[in-house]
């Protein structure tokens, strides 16, 4: 059977970078590919940033690529994450060789809880003066990021997981995520560590090597991930995956880039390392290395966008990509 796969490339380089992990994507295997609208211009043009029929496609399709919108990211990408059903948000930022990384030791991984927190929308402004958020933790939602957090732990060489939080201030809502998870980890026999977040984001500046896989709430997740994309040598370099119950959906952890939107000069690399995530995904894990070997190669040898220090195109180093393919 041929997987369908919906592709969503959305607004700014989302529309420059998503082609190219499709070109990679039909490099190396037979998929049905069903593009889709979302984001600020299709807001602009019928007053719906996700149509529904972008989001039934993403909910029925094998696996969503998405590319990035702009202003209306937050009436994107959260109901998108919805649509597939996706509990956890998993981020690997590692360090290339040939990339000139803050940290060049660096190899993380963060397994981000992906439906609630401070991201589940129950924000009111009650007064001139006053605005509110409601923070949701769930055992339930917790659990389930705890179990997926010791499956990955368990196929990987991974030898346990660290839980980032912040259980001394937010002792109710991120005590019962931390008490969740540890106990989790506790019954399936995998080892698990904590750290307040705030010393992580210090730890790992100095210290990346000392974490692996890093469980954290949604919000600690997204700035953290960010942070590390940093160390290793900046956004471009970072894919995502959106892993739910039914299917899952794919894309870099950056934006639409305004500021080099429609130049052809994106780094493709976190779209194409988020095509390698979708392959690995379907089943396909040797296609998936295969692509992440010839990002690496190119990665080291050139040629490489400016982000990186070269003056590349998108389309140069796409087809450097697709030719070590
Ligand atoms: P951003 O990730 O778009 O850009 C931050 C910086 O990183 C910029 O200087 C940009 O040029 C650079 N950058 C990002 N990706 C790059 C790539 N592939 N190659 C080379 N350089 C790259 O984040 P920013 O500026 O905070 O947000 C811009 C817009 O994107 C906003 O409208 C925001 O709402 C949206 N956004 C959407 C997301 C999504 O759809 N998932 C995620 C983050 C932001
Ligand atoms: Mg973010």
């Amino acid at each position: 059977m041929t997987e369908e796969i919906a592709v969503i490339p959305g607004d700014g380089i989302g529309k420059e970078v998503t082609p190219a992990a499709l070109e990679v994507l039909e490099t190396v295997g037979d998929f049905e590919f069903i593009e889709a609208e979302a984001g600020d211009a299709v807001k602009e043009e019928t007053g719906e940033a996700l149509p529904e029929e972008t989001y039934e496609l993403a909910a029925s399709a094998d696996a969503t690529l998405f590319g990035a919108a702009g202003e209306t990211a937050a009436d994107v990408i959260l109901p998108l994450r919805e649509a597939v059903g996706s509990f956890v948000n998993v981020r690997p930022a590692r360090a290339y060789p040939g990339v000139d990384a803050l940290r060049p030791e660096t190899d993380v991984v963060f397994l981000r809880e992906n439906t609630e927190g401070v991201y589940s929308g129950h924000e009111n402004r009650l007064s001139e003066d006053l605005s509110t958020l409601t923070r949701v933790v769930t055992s339930s939602a917790s659990e389930r990021l705890a179990g997926f957090a010791c499956e990955y732990v368990e196929d990987s060489e991974h030898e346990g997981f660290t839980v980032a939080h912040k259980a001394n201030v937010m002792r109710e809502t991120d005590g019962r995520f931390r008490e969740t998870v540890l106990k989790v980890a506790d019954e399936r026999g995998v080892d698990a560590d904590e750290v307040l977040m705030d010393a992580f984001a210090t730890h790992i500046c100095l210290d990346s090597e000392q974490f692996g896989v890093v469980v954290c709430p949604n919000l600690a997740g997204d700035v953290l991930s960010d942070l590390a994309a940093g160390l290793v040598g900046g956004l471009g370099l970072l894919p995502s995956a959106n892993i739910g119950t039914e299917n899952a959906l794919f894309e870099p952890v950056h934006g639409t880039a305004p500021d080099i939107a429609g130049e052809g000069v994106a780094n493709p690399t976190a779209a194409i390392l988020s095509a390698a995530m979708l392959l690995d995904h379907l089943g396909y894990a040797e296609e998936s290395a295969r692509v992440e070997e010839a990002v690496t190669s190119v990665l080291d040898e050139g040629p490489r966008t400016a982000d990186l220090g070269g003056n590349a195109s998108t389309e140069d180093v796409t087809s450097t990509v697709v030719e070590r393919l």
